[in-house]
């Protein structure tokens, strides 16, 4: 170690205990006053303005918020912006056109960065482009590409444009990127040729003509050639002609409405369907950025690092947008945190000096795993403040991070939030609030949340219960901005309240910080990633020979959620290897590789009540290890035992 900073013992804290923001991050953070939560109370909703006021809006909003029940939520009503403008051309205005707006990492160790003024050139080329190619204002453009440049200024063109974009994770199947073009009624995808995964090249190019082929409409498709391949192109458009063609001009921002839609993005609810959801210029971005300036404490000068991949809701708000907003140099990382060594991470920090690293739990797990030599052995000291995302983070692996990556210096935001909220929701304020590993935080300022039970009655607080917001916050999407859209809870005692119900399980204890438990529907996280379980059931139950299937969460044997597939033949059909690879096979086509069962068990029969339901809790006992007790409210008690000896095998 060059800086002594990780040459002391695993720092120990009793039980129950918290731990108080380091006085150097203190000194220099960006909200240190403890009174913001009460002057948010005090002042809601009046108090978001603050968040609106990071941004440059070419009207200002007339009000915060209009909240009349009739018509819905709207945020900043009257308020007109554009979030191209917001990310890129005010801090050109502001002399910071040289600085670094992006840093790209890419797999096989090679670096690209654009400054603001680049970007704002390919954007402004791009979006020249995609006007030529008839894109117009509320058009929706498709993005299929994996973690590259290219999709930041599509991105970041389309917002210009006032085109949402909906951007599909790069490691869907052709099926289910058609299905989010035919829902959004999407007739423009660009893509690229291909990427490398795992040192093999992954044809995206070939998915995405798939997909294009399969809709029921015509389609547009532009090709950035990342992989410098001489493919044949037919009647696609390349990119890279589109940018040289359109080269030096410039488009005017597009204004829009503060509660205009700037994307989509699919998420897995409880139905069979990717869940739909629309996030809003105005309200979105200042949610966005203000978290960003409050929980990542992110000021112009800085670097950050968010490592997630921007086809997901957290790379969209603090890859791109929170950061950006705030004139951040933002780094992207194309591929895997061991590849080509398991040093990868750590090389990037160093080398780019990062203030601020933004990651998964399922990472740190990793991290640990490989052991703390690896992160031992690079500078770090540039880090000053950790955040996790996505699951919640078990305190050895909180330790762990806070040792070997921190220093035992930088904070740690665990912050809890979802696709639905667009930001962050819960998580301490970092030179406020104490921490508490494995504990996310309180809900932030201007965040009002509730542990319910079944009936929409709040539980005492230290019991479990259902995690539901109970009033309005900026980020909240289109769809929960409509009025016929919320919750109505009736509760006991007859009075009626509006809540988001979020199907997290949770327990918020005496001081208000809340422990996330799991999901409550038919949800499983795993490497940070939402699945819907019933998505999966359906890909494998469409393998011809099988009956019946279902899905669970379980451990993955790193303190980590793996997808667990029990599997039903059809009478005569034997549960052999092949079958096995054909379920496999049909689940990454029908959703990608990141749905692909660890362990299919194959049984004679599910665990069944009398009115032959499946019952999943028996079935999520025995992929955990754990005891399934009582069985007498099944059908057949006996599958469980059989499993249970199929799985101890
Ligand atoms: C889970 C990701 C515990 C939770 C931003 C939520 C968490 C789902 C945390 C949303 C956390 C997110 N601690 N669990 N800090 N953050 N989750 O939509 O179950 O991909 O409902 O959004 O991840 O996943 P999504």
């Amino acid at each position: 170690m060059s800086d002594g900073r990780n040459d002391t013992a695993v720092s120990q804290l009793p039980a129950d205990d918290a731990l108080s923001p380091p006085p150097a991050f203190v000194d220099q953070a960006n909200v240190t006053d403890p009174k913001v939560y009460d002057a948010f109370d005090a002042e809601w909703p009046t108090c978001w303005r603050r968040a609106a006021d990071l941004l440059t809006w070419t009207h200002e909003p007339e009000t915060v918020l209009d909240d009349d029940d009739s018509d819905g939520v709207r945020w900043f009503p009257g308020g007109r912006l554009n979030a191209s403008e917001n990310c890129l051309d005010r801090h050109i205005e502001a002399g910071r056109k040289n600085q670094t707006a992006i840093q790209w990492e890419g797999k096989l160790g090679e670096t690209r960065a654009k400054t603001y003024q680049e970007l704002y050139q390919d954007v402004n080329a791009f979006a020249a482009g995609l006007r030529d190619l008839g894109v117009e204002a509320d058009d929706v453009v498709t993005l299929f590409m994996p973690v590259i440049p290219e999709l930041v200024v599509a991105m970041l063109a389309c917002a210009r444009i006032g085109a949402p974009h909906s951007v599909v994770f790069a490691g869907f199947s052709a099926d289910a990127l058609a299905t989010r073009m035919e829902r959004a009624e999407s007739d423009v995808l660009v893509t690229c040729d291909g990427y490398y995964r795992r040192g093999n090249a992954v044809d995206l190019l070939r998915k995405a003509d798939n997909a294009c082929l399969s809709v029921p409409y015509s389609t547009t498709e532009i090709v950035v050639d990342h992989l410098d391949g001489d493919q044949f192109f037919g009647d696609r458009h390349r990119y890279r002609e589109i940018l040289t063609a359109h080269d030096g001009e410039t488009v005017d921002p597009v204004e829009r409405a503060s509660d205009d839609v700037l994307f989509y993005i699919y998420t897995s609810g409880t139905t069979g369907e990717p869940t739909q959801v629309r996030h809003t210029t105005g309200g979105y971005l200042s949610h966005v950025a203000w978290t960003s300036h409050a929980v990542l404490d992110l000021e112009a000068r800085d670097t950050h690092w968010c490592t997630a991949d921007i086809g997901w809701i957290t790379g969209h708000s603090y890859v791109v947008y929170g950061p950006l907003a705030l004139g951040t140099t933002t780094v992207l990382y194309e591929g895997t945190p061991d590849e080509p060594e398991k040093t990868r991470f750590w090389k990037i920090i160093e080398r780019n000096a990062v203030d601020v690293f933004y990651t998964a739990p399922t990472a740190v797990r990793a991290f640990m795993k490989w052991g703390a030599e690896y992160p031992d052995a690079y500078d770090l000291s540039s880090l000053r403040l950790l955040g996790t995302v996505g699951e919640p983070i078990d305190e050895t692996a909180w330790w762990w991070f806070y040792d070997h990556v921190g220093g035992g210096e930088c904070p740690i935001v665990d912050t809890w939030w979802q696709t639905e909220t667009g930001g962050m929701m819960l998580s301490t304020l970092p030179a406020i609030d104490a921490m508490r590993p494995s504990i996310v935080g309180r809900p932030l300022p201007g965040i009002e949340v509730g542990v319910h039970d079944s009936l929409g009655d709040e539980v005492p607080r230290g019991e479990t219960g259902q995690l539901v917001v109970t009033k309005p916050w900026p980020g909240q999407p289109k769809s929960l901005c409509d009025g016929t859209a919320w919750d109505r809870a009736h509760t006991t005692d007859d009075s009626e309240h509006w809540r988001y119900l979020t199907g997290d399980s949770a327990v918020q204890h005496d001081d208000g910080y809340v422990s996330i438990l799991g999901r409550l529907d038919d949800v499983v996280t795993v490497a940070g990633q939402r699945l819907g379980t019933t998505e999966i059931e359906s890909a494998i139950v469409a393998t011809t020979g099988v009956a019946e299937a279902a899905v669970v969460g379980g451990d993955d044997g790193v303190q980590g959620t793996a997808v667990h597939a029990y599997v039903s033949p059809e009478a005569n059909v034997v549960g052999d290897d092949e079958l096995r690879q054909h379920v496999c096979d049909n689940v990454e086509a029908a959703i990608g590789p990141v749905a692909v069962p660890t362990t299919v068990t194959f049984t004679t029969a599910l665990p069944k009540t009398r009115s032959g339901k499946i019952l999943r809790r028996y079935l999520e006992a025995i992929a955990n290890g754990e005891d399934p007790g009582d069985t007498s409210a099944l059908r057949n008690p006996e599958v469980v035992g059989e499993l249970e000896t199929l799985v101890d095998n």
